[in-house]
């Protein structure tokens, strides 16, 4: 297995990503958090099927957490995941430090409108200025021809496609399909925080989702369905459901019966907060 090159400056990923680029080559970039799982290898995997070169970054970006959030907590395991990094085919893994992101003195903000309102924005109200201003960085930084966004944060794969639609970045943006257990539990660096009996209980999240999508599609009132879901979430041990809503799969709008939708929620087990969503098939 042959070890990504590891690279920590803006200097030295363009001037690698400059070189393949003369090249002739294909580059494609999957912007990461670190605590790599089998999703984010999925992303690597068709990042490697779209382009001949995959640069992953791995940044745990402070803009996007607020005070409260799990910042200081967030798994950090850089050689492990570099192995995981090797046995997928990334090139190179981009790891700058917080200095090297936001030097001293940064003052620019970005605020993505549209799909960004309500969901997420709601019980995380700086979370997607976090997120658009690290992945235009990255994407200026890096300069791929394309880069791939996971379904899990679908929210957020809307935000990253309307920020670069915005913005002119000219850059593909390819969302992958979510990774799931052999429960249908979508793949998380934050399972790692679920005991035992919590993970029974995270299994039975997509499988309320799927339940209350198909009932979406087969007629049933968003309103009535969603609160019905709510409570399942409740009743089967989660302490706290943020949202379950159902919006049009492209604007993130308010979804209507006979259009493709997409069920997101978040919900909270314990001190860990979950998100998943499952699409609605139009009739
Ligand atoms: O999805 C994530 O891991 C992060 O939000 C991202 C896109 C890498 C930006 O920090």
């Amino acid at each position: 297995m042959i070890q990504p090159l590891v690279v920590d400056t803006v200097a030295g990923l363009r001037a690698q990503v400059g070189q393949w680029r003369r090249d002739g080559l294909r580059v494609a970039m999957v912007p990461t958090m670190g605590a790599l799982h089998e999703g984010h290898l999925s992303l690597v995997r068709m990042a490697r099927e779209k382009a001949e070169r995959c640069v992953v970054s791995i940044f745990v970006n402070p803009t996007q957490f607020a005070p409260s959030e799990d910042l200081d907590k967030y798994p950090r395991q850089l050689s492990r995941d570099l192995d995981l990094l090797a046995s997928a085919g990334a090139d190179l893994a981009f790891t700058p430090d917080v200095s090297e992101m936001y030097r001293a003195g940064f003052a620019t903000k970005i605020t993505v409108g549209g799909p960004s309102a309500g969901l997420e924005s709601d019980f995380r109200p700086t979370f997607f200025d976090g997120v658009a201003i690290v992945v235009a960085k990255l994407l200026l930084q890096a300069a791929p021809d394309c880069a791939v966004f996971g379904e899990k944060d679908y929210q957020q794969l809307c935000v990253v496609r309307q920020l670069c639609r915005d913005l002119d970045l000219p850059v593909e943006i390819i969302g992958a399909p979510t990774v799931r257990d052999a429960h249908g539990l979508a793949m998380s660096s934050r399972n790692a925080y679920l005991g035992e009996a919590e993970l029974e209980i995270a299994r039975q999240f997509n499988v309320i989702l799927r339940k209350t999508a198909t009932a979406l599609t087969s007629g049933a009132d968003p309103n009535g369905a969603t609160a019905e879901a709510r409570l399942a979430l409740l009743a089967i041990g989660f302490r706290k459901v943020d949202y379950v809503e159902a919006r049009a799969s492209l604007t993130l709008a308010p979804w209507r019966h006979g259009s493709a939708g997409r069920l997101l929620a978040a919900a909270w087990l314990g001190n860990t907060r979950l998100i998943d969503n499952v699409e609605v098939p139009a009739a």
